[in-house]
């Protein structure tokens, strides 16, 4: 690879990330890529910083220190309207889809930032073909969708914006064992698309299975980072993620 290929090869670049609540600092010097193309997740327990980080990256919360570069530019503070014309999306905890807006609404809300009226229609086809029953619930209110539904609703919001680089936080929570399948066979595909993805997950084993690279956050530092197969098979992890 020459030096232009690795230039264009590395995506999002944080430095010395860190993000405080008054005193607590929740997020500590983190240093985190991901290159394009990639699919990396960010494990950890509860409480480690993970949402926090996310949310730095994509300015909904401030950085309390370090830097944050997409595709060379910078978006330290910038704020979260602009990084999303960057080609960031995320995908929050919790889903947050607009549970009184119909299916379709919701979908055409993604879109916001664009103009290209005919890419936006054969988006929203892609996005119906990928999840059939969002097709099948179109003019439902998201609200009386269940917990699976409105995953795949807040994936296919946020794929309606063509982020360069996608942002999930914990899809899988709260969801039942075969919709959490579901769930990492969509990312899984995504990801074979050419979408660029960070995901957090608090299901390290199928985290790790999907992803090429990983990192592991403790108290609001990255503790661990290599490839994800190695990961998974680290005794350190193995124990404190994977339950053994
Ligand atoms: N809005 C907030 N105000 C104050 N403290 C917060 C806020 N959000 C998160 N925290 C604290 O920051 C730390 C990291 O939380 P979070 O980023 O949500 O971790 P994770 O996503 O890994 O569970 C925790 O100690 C949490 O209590
Ligand atoms: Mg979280």
């Amino acid at each position: 690879m020459d030096l232009s290929e690795a230039l264009l090869a590395s995506l999002l670049e944080a430095r010395k990330l860190c993000v405080a609540y008054g005193g607590v600092k929740a997020v500590k010097r983190v240093d985190l890529d991901v290159n394009a193309g990639e699919l990396v997740c960010l494990i950890g327990a509860n409480g480690a910083g993970k949402t926090s980080l996310l949310k730095s990256l994509c300015g909904m919360v401030p950085a309390s220190g370090g830097t944050v570069h997409f595709r060379g530019a910078s978006l330290t503070h910038k704020p979260s309207h602009e990084i999303v014309r960057h080609g960031i999306a995320l995908v929050p905890e919790g889903r947050g889809v607009f549970s009184r807006m119909t299916v379709k609404e919701n979908l055409e809300m993604g879109a916001h930032i664009r103009h290209d009226r005919a890419a936006i229609a054969s988006d929203l086809d892609s996005v119906f073909t990928r999840f059939p029953r969002l097709k099948e619930r179109a003019a439902q209110k998201a609200g009386t969708l269940s917990g699976g539904e409105q995953q795949m609703l807040a994936i296919g919001r946020a794929l309606m914006s063509r982020p360069q680089l996608l942002l999930l936080d914990e899809p899988s929570m709260g969801l039942a064992p075969l919709m959490v399948q579901k769930i990492f066979e969509t990312i899984r595909e995504i990801s074979q698309q050419g979408v660029t993805i960070l995901l957090v997950e608090q299901n390290a084993k199928l985290a790790l299975e999907v992803s090429h690279r990983g990192y592991v956050m403790e108290s609001g530092e990255v503790t661990l980072a290599d490839e994800a197969r190695a990961l998974a098979s680290n005794p350190e992890v193995r124990r404190a993620y994977l339950g053994e």
